[in-house]
């Protein structure tokens, strides 16, 4: 912390505090947040098993989760929201900088007084009738020299188990802590305070919502909703939003992206970043289990949705997963598209918004070929199969401990970090970009991640499946200017590649094209370690391809189609470049680097000029 965190004013209540809590400044903060938001208790949480029981035995009893059949799913719960509260809020995000320029035109923006103006008279008394609980958590492994210490306050217990489940969070904590650690102090209350004697609702929020961001002194503020990366502020808040402007300030990269390892017949082991839009694959991709016809491959997860990537001492970009647990989408997940995830959800999950079956279990679309006859639908309704509801909302997650997945790579928390072969970035697009190309160089990679478009997901609120940019696939997660990002990733690539290191291939895939059917082109899933092998072939200079305008895709005959009938016709279709596509694409990339204005680098025109003239458009 480089200041006192807010409210820095406010007298500081008393507050009870056990003995391994020896951080003066983080009980000064603690009691002037009770002072703010006045709750009837405090809870310093120690993360251990008897604390969670009991958090779970008193949401049980209030309503918010139920418990799963114990011989089918051992300790193992389901939460259903309020229907209102179902995804991340990006038109209720704010990323507070000094000045609007800071934050750039691609995120919200509230000057940092007028928020904390705002913020003051939401949370006074906003705790009224409930329990304060004080999560302390490390992003990454604990002690380790890149790990980051958050301490969430929250009034919400449901926000305490799933802390549990994606971060160390606890005791251990306090003691890497010590007396004067630097933490992100992360406040949030779902907004609701009960007055005396008032009954709570199992789900309670507010409608007014508020995630609020501040950079320069790296604070959290969250109001409102209780679900996902609104509420587990380690998440998209701090592990993406303000670590990547530590990224910035530091020289280092946050990125909504998987790491995988991918091991090759012949027993050479790379690493993959992966980054795709919110629900556009990459848990399916972390996970992926190569088709039995493509012998010797295999696959080991080291996280699915966050890497942080350093310099290593050894001349190699090097990526950690600051995360402790999945919390991914349930909709589609199944034995065939996601065996990996299945069987990590064996027990110790806590669902949410899917269906409750009458044995006791959760069900969700996708997840077997034929529908339970009956169950309770995500929002407590009778559901059979033709009733025209879906048994869960599409954005319905589980959370899961990582270390509980049968593809977790041994390495996956080592806090060295694994070094980084490729990057892949992908969005979801029924027509436009092809299934696979390679980056020529680390400045056209940047050029294709800066301009990536996706159909937007249920992940967030507002309309689904419109293109939009998504650059880097962190639209809604980059703390600062996108134009200065780009500059961050072309200034790092050049300042690295000049100090010796040896960076990372680029490349960008598209599992989503359709026919005029609207049925996906390329089957995905498993049959993604097709492309994955030629990228790794194109890493050790044997595979083929052919250059075109974009960069280098495969051509027919180098992917191996052994175990997939896939004619040479549809996989033309799959990799084509339509000119009139294209000539809107690069509209609305123009559109986009406008939008950014000045602060787009000049590099990136220069590399959109080379692009059209080497499609032909102007
Ligand atoms: P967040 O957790 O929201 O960041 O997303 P994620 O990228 O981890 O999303 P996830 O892997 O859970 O993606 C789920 C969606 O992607 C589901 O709709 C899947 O059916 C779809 N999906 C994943 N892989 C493929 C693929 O190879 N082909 C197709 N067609 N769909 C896929
Ligand atoms: C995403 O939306 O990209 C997620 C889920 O990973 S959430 O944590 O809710 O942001
Ligand atoms: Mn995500």
């Amino acid at each position: 912390m480089t200041t006192t965190p807010f409210p820095a004013d406010l007298p500081a209540a008393t507050v009870v505090a056990p003995d391994w809590v020896r951080h003066a400044e983080l009980l000064a903060w603690v009691g002037r947040i009770v002072t703010l938001t006045q709750p009837a208790s405090v809870v310093w949480c120690d993360g251990g098993e008897e604390e969670n029981t009991r958090l779970c035995a008193d949401m049980v009893k209030a309503g918010t989760i139920r418990p799963l059949n114990p011989a089918l799913r051992p300790n193992s719960f389901l939460a259903c929201s309020d229907p209102a509260d179902v995804a991340r809020v990006e038109d209720r995000t704010f990323i507070c900088a000094a000045t609007r320029d800071l934050a750039g035109p691609t995120n919200n923006w509230i000057a940092p007084d007028e928020m904390r103006t705002t913020l003051r008279r939401l949370f006074s008394g906003c705790m009224r009738g409930r329990t304060l609980y004080v999560v302390a958590f490390s992003m990454g492994p604990l002690g380790s020299p890149i790990a980051q210490i958050g301490v969430e306050l929250t009034d919400s217990p449901y926000v305490v188990t799933n802390m549990r489940l994606m971060t160390r969070m606890g005791r251990k904590v306090y003691d890497v802590l010590g007396t004067n650690g630097t933490f992100v102090p992360c406040m949030h209350s779902v907004g609701k305070p009960l007055a005396e004697g008032q009954a709570d609702v199992p789900w309670p929020c507010n409608p007014e919502r508020y995630i609020a961001h501040f950079p320069e002194t790296r604070e959290i503020w969250s109001f409102g909703s209780g679900y996902g990366g609104n509420a587990l502020l380690g998440k998209k808040c701090l592990a993406l939003r303000i670590a990547s402007a530590m990224g910035r300030d530091e020289g280092w990269f946050a990125e909504h992206m998987l790491i995988l390892a991918v091991t090759s017949p012949e027993g050479r082991r790379y690493h993959v970043g992966a980054a795709f839009p919110s629900a556009c694959g990459k848990t399916n991709f972390a996970m992926l289990i190569p088709p039995k016809s493509l012998a010797g491959w295999t696959i080991s997860t080291i996280g699915d949705d966050i890497a942080w990537i350093k310099p290593g001492p050894d001349g190699r970009l090097r990526a950690i997963n600051p995360e402790a647990g999945f919390f991914g989408v349930a909709p589609g997940t199944s034995m065939r598209t996601n065996e990996n995830a299945i069987r990590t959800l064996a027990a110790n999950v806590l669902f949410t918004n899917v269906g409750y079956t009458p044995e006791g279990d959760v069900w969700w679309e996708g997840l077997t070929a034929n529908a339970p006859p009956e169950l309770v639908d995500w929002t407590g309704q009778a559901w059979t199969p033709g009733c025209g509801r879906k048994a869960a909302h599409p954005n319905a997650r589980f959370t899961a401990p990582a270390s509980q997945c049968p593809s977790i790579d041994p390495a996956w928390e080592d806090p060295a970090g694994v070094p980084l072969d490729a990057m892949i970035f992908g969005g979801r697009r029924a027509s436009t970009t092809p299934l696979v190309t390679e980056a020529r160089s680390w400045e056209e990679g940047v050029y294709h991640a800066a301009t990536l478009g996706s159909e937007t997901t249920a992940a967030a609120t507002g309309a689904q499946g419109v293109v939009r940019r998504d650059p880097f696939a962190m639209l809604p997660f980059c703390g600062y200017h996108m134009g200065d990002y780009f500059q961050h990733w072309l200034s790092t690539g050049t300042r690295l590649a000049e100090a010796g290191y040896q960076l990372p291939k680029m490349f960008v895939v598209n599992w989503f094209r359709t026919d005029e059917q609207g049925r996906f082109l390329w089957p995905g899933y498993s049959d993604n370690m097709r492309v994955l092998a030629w990228i790794v072939r194109r890493l050790e200079g044997t595979g083929g391809g052919v250059s075109h305008a974009l960069g280098v895709s495969p051509r027919f005959d180098d992917l191996d189609w052994t175990g997939l009938e896939l004619s040479a016709e549809t996989f033309g279709r799959l990799v084509s470049l339509d000119k009139s596509a294209w000539t809107a694409e690069l509209a609305a990339h123009d559109l986009l680097f406008d939008q950014l204005g000045a602060r787009v680098p000049a590099r990136l025109r220069s590399l959109r000029a080379e692009l059209g003239a080497a499609l032909g458009v102007e």
